[in-house]
C-alpha cells in the first residue's frame, strides 16, 4: 500500500468517520436522548408517524407506553410532552420560571404585536399579564353592574330565540352572538345588541387572525423558522392572509381606543378598555414613558376576543352535543332548576351554589372536551430538570392535559360522559382539591395559566342555566357524533355544531 498518495476515496472516508464521530457524540452528549418516546427515522423524526389532526389522542396513547415524561421529534427538534399530574405541576409551579416560555410564533405575533398568549414570560408578559388580570376582577364576574348587563344580554337572546318560533338555529352562531355581547359589554362597559356593529367586526377579526395564524397549516413552518417570514414569496397566501389580518386587528382597535379615550372619565370607568387607559395614563417607566402604550392595549384587546371567543364557542358546542345525546341530562339538569329556583328568575351567578347536579356537569363537561389538549406550548427558559431528566434551554414542552384528564387510572370510563362522578354522597360537588378536580389542567396551572378561568366558567354557566330553565333543545337534521377522541384538533379541538330548536317550557 503506498502510504504517500491520498485518494477520493480516502478523503470521503474521512469525512464521513468525522461526520459519524460528531453525529455520534452529539447524539451521546444529548441530554433528551435519556427521555423513553418512540422510536422516530433519521433527520424526520417522528414526523411521518405525527397526524396534526388527531395529535391529542396520539399523544393520549403515547403517554400510555411511556410514562410520566415522553420525547419526540420533529426533523432534529426535539419536543418534551409532559404526561402525568405531578409532572406537569412541577414543571408549571415548582420549577419557577424555567418552563415559562413560548415558541416563537411569528404569525401570530406579527398580528397581535405586544400579546399575553403567545408572548414569551419577560417583563412585558409579566407586566400585560397583570393588567389584564385585574381589569377582569374589576369589570368581569360577581361585579354587580356586568351582572346587569349580562342579564341583559341573556333576556335579547331569549328574545331573539323567542322571535324564530319553531325555525332551525344554528348553534355556533347563537354562541358567537352571545359571548361576543358579553365581550363587548366587559370591554366597553355598556349593553351590545346582537347584531352591532362592534360585534360583528370582533367576530370577522377574530375568524382573519385564526385562518393567518392556523397552527396545522403547512405554514407554521414560517414560525418555527421565523427568518424564512422575510421570503414573501414563500407562502404568499399566508402573507396576504396575515396582512389582511393586521390591517382589521389595527383598525379595530385604534377605533375604539380613540372613542374610548375622548369619552373617558377617571370618575366614571364603564369597563375594561377605560381601565387600560387608566393605567397608560397612571404607570410610567424609567423614562417617564407610559409602561401600556397603545401597542399594549391592542394586544389585550386582542387577548380578550380570541381567548374569550373560540374556547367559550366550543365549550357551548360541546354542551349542545351532551343535551342532545344525552336527554335525560338536560331532564335533571331541568328537575334540579324548577325544584330549585323560580320559574320566572333570571338566573345569576349567586344561584349557582344551589345547583350542584348543574356545577358537577360543567366540570365533567369540561373534563370530557379538554378542549385545548397540551395547553399553549411551553418552552424552556433556561437548562433544566423533571423527574431525573435533563432538558436543556429553548426545548419545546407539551402539557398532555387532555392525558391527565382522561388517565383511567383516576377516571373510570374517561370517554363517557358521566356528570356523577363529581358528585359525593350526599349529592354535592367535590371539593377542589379533590383528585378527580387535581388531574383537570385545562386552563393551565402557575403563572401561564388562563386568567380568564372564572369569567369562562361564570359564563358558561349563565348561558346553559338560562338557557334550560326556559327550553328543551330539540335536534333539527341530523346529530353529529359525540366522541372527544375523533374532534379534529387545532391547538384547540373543535366539537361539530349543529341546527336546533328551542321549544318553550310550559
Ligand atoms: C372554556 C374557556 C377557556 C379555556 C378552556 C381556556 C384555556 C386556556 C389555556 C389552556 C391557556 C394556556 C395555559 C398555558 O399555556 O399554560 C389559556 C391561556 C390564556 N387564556 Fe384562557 N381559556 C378559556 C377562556 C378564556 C377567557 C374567557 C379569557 C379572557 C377573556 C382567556 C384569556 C387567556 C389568556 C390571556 C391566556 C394567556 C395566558 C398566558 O400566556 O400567560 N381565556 N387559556
Amino acid at each position: 500500500m503506498d502510504l504517500g498518495v491520498i485518494t477520493t476515496f480516502d478523503l470521503l472516508a474521512a469525512v464521513f468517520i468525522l461526520l459519524a464521530t460528531y453525529l455520534f457524540v452529539k447524539w451521546y452528549r444529548d441530554p433528551i436522548r435519556k427521555i423513553p418516546g418512540p422510536p422516530g427515522l433519521p433527520i424526520l423524526g417522528n414526523v411521518l408517524s405525527l397526524n396534526p389532526s388527531f395529535l391529542h389522542i396520539q399523544l393520549f396513547e403515547m403517554a400510555r407506553k411511556y410514562g410520566a415524561v415522553m420525547k419526540l421529534k420533529i426533523f432534529t427538534y426535539p419536543i418534551v410532552v409532559i404526561n402525568s399530574k405531578d409532572a406537569c405541576l412541577e414543571a408549571l409551579i415548582k420549577a419557577g420560571t424555567d418552563y415559562l416560555g413560548r415558541p416563537p410564533m411569528k404569525r401570530m405575533s406579527t398580528i397581535a404585536g405586544k400579546d399575553i398568549g403567545f408572548h414569551t414570560f419577560d417583563e412585558d408578559h409579566v407586566m400585560l399579564k397583570r393588567i389584564f388580570t385585574k381589569a377582569i376582577k374589576a369589570y368581569g364576574p360577581g361585579i354587580a353592574h356586568l351582572e346587569n348587563v349580562m342579564q341583559e344580554t341573556i333576556q335579547d337572546m331569549v328574545d331573539s330565540i323567542d322571535q324564530k318560533g319553531d325555525q332551525a338555529i344554528d348553534t355556533n352562531e347563537l354562541v358567537v352572538g352571545y359571548v361576543c355581547c358579553v365581550l363587548a359589554s366587559m370591554l366597553f362597559g355598556e349593553k351590545f345588541a346582537y347584531d352591532d356593529e362592534v360585534c360583528k367586526k370582533m367576530h370577522q377579526m377574530n375568524t382573519r387572525q385564526i385562518e393567518a395564524g392556523d397552527p396545522m397549516s403547512s405554514a407554521a413552518i414560517l414560525d418555527a423558522f421565523p427568518f424564512l417570514f422575510n421570503f414573501k414569496f414563500l407562502f404568499a397566501d399566508t402573507h396576504r392572509k396575515v396582512e389582511g389580518a393586521v390591517k382589521l386587528v389595527n383598525e379595530f382597535s385604534k377605533s375604539c381606543l380613540d372613542q374610548a379615550k375622548a369619552s373617558y372619565d377617571a370618575n366614571n370607568k364603564r369597563g375594561c378598555l377605560d381601565y387600560f387607559i387608566e393605567i397608560q395614563k397612571e404607570e410610567m417607566d424609567k423614562d417617564g414613558k407610559p409602561q401600556l402604550d397603545d401597542e399594549g392595549i391592542k394586544g389585550l384587546l386582542l387577548d380578550f376576543i380570541r381567548a374569550g371567543l373560540e374556547t367559550s364557542r366550543r365549550s357551548l358546542a360541546q354542551i349542545f352535543l351532551d343535551l342532545l345525546h344525552d336527554p335525560g341530562l338536560q331532564k335533571r339538569l331541568q328537575d334540579e332548576l324548577d325544584t330549585q329556583l323560580n320559574p320566572t328568575h333570571i338566573i345569576c351567578l349567586k344561584d349557582k351554589e344551589k345547583l350542584p347536579q348543574m356545577e358537577a356537569y360543567l366540570l365533567e363537561q369540561f373534563r370530557y372536551l379538554s378542549q385545548a389538549p397540551v395547553l399553549l406550548p411551553h418552552m424552556t427558559l433556561r437548562d433544566t430538570e423533571l423527574i431525573g431528566y435533563k432538558i436543556p434551554a429553548n426545548t419545546v414542552v407539551l402539557i398532555n392535559a387532555f392525558h391527565t384528564a382522561h388517565n383511567p387510572d383516576i377516571y373510570e370510563d374517561p370517554f363517557v360522559l358521566k356528570p356523577d362522578r363529581f358528585l359525593d354522597k350526599e349529592g354535592k360537588c367535590v371539593d377542589r382539591d379533590h383528585p378527580l378536580r387535581q388531574n383537570f389542567l385545562g386552563f393551565g396551572s402557575g403563572r401561564r395559566a388562563c386568567p380568564g378561568e372564572l369569567l369562562a366558567r361564570s359564563r358558561i354557566f349563565l348561558f346553559l342555566a338560562n338557557i334550560l330553565q326556559k327550553y328543551n333543545v330539540e335536534l333539527i337534521g341530523k346529530l353529529p357524533e359525540r366522541d372527544v377522541r375523533k374532534y379534529p384538533m387545532s391547538i384547540l379541538l373543535s366539537p361539530p355544531s349543529m341546527h336546533v330548536k328551542f321549544v318553550r317550557r310550559q
